[in-house]
């Protein structure tokens, strides 16, 4: 039975003041955590260690937006995963469709992102999607078995034991306009099908989460799906009590 997770991702939003209210709108609900779930919060690089500081003690899980490929050195800017897990980050997020589409983030980087965050021992969520233009010719399957295989070429099947996948589809990311929970689940479903050509076992165990336009209202039926282990959720993680209804949505 696969647990479900849920991870927010604040993208670059907030301020010091915001995220101290925010975590402290959350904890009443959430610091005992939510039966069977992973709730993981992903907020800018600045505020990882006040998140960390204002929910010590609570069930939820520290995650970052992005990490370096590198692991040390002279990369201006770039942060490494282990300098994430001295935060005592436990996740990442590797291959958001804002990185590939603003930063030019291609396959064969986010293959390295994934390396270098499992080598630092955190646990990528690794996002794959296609946009629109992919879906209404046809080739969303294609394009999201493309992201998948540069992931297993370069870190075998058995890598998958200790990540998470994110289907978020570029159209429904901040858009207002969700995947249906059947495309959604159908989806889902072909990318386990994907893996289980490599091993099936980690097919069956590995978690794959919904992103794009997830709120409370469709929540309940997209975690209701089979193949949907939960949401990677950003405009709606903003607000505590539309995070909090979505976390608890998960049955
Ligand atoms: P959204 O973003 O929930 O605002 O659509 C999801 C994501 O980008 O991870």
């Amino acid at each position: 039975m696969r647990r479900a997770l849920i991870a927010a991702n604040w993208k670059m939003h907030g301020s010091r003041d915001f995220i101290r209210e925010l975590v402290g709108q959350l904890l009443p609900s959430l610091s005992n955590g939510v039966n069977g779930v992973d709730l993981v919060l992903c907020p800018p690089f600045p505020y990882l260690a006040q998140v960390a500081e204002l929910s010590r003690g609570a069930e939820l899980i520290l995650g970052a937006q992005n990490i370096c490929s590198e692991h040390e050195g002279a990369f201006t800017g770039e942060i490494s995963g282990r300098m994430l897990a001295d935060f005592k980050v436990r996740y990442v997020i590797v291959g958001h469709s804002e990185r590939r589409k603003l930063m030019a983030e291609n396959d064969a980087l986010v293959a390295r992102k994934f390396v270098a965050a499992q080598a630092s021992g955190l646990i990528p969520v690794l996002c794959v999607g296609e946009t629109l233009d992919e879906r209404n010719s046809g080739n969303a399957a294609q394009v999201v078995e493309q992201q998948l295989s540069a992931v297993l070429e370069g870190s075998g099947v058995e890598a998958l034991r200790s990540a998470v996948i994110a289907y978020e589809p570029v159209w429904a990311i901040g858009t207002g306009c969700s995947a249906s929970t059947s495309q959604a689940q159908d989806m889902h479903a072909s990318i386990r099908r994907m893996i289980a050509e490599h091993d099936p076992e980690v097919a069956q165990s590995v978690q794959i989460v919904y992103g794009g336009s997830v709120t409370p209202d469709n929540a309940p039926d997209l975690f209701s799906q089979p193949d949907i282990d939960g949401g990677l959720i950003g405009g709606a993680s903003l607000n505590a009590e539309s995070f909090i209804r979505i976390c608890q949505s998960v049955s």
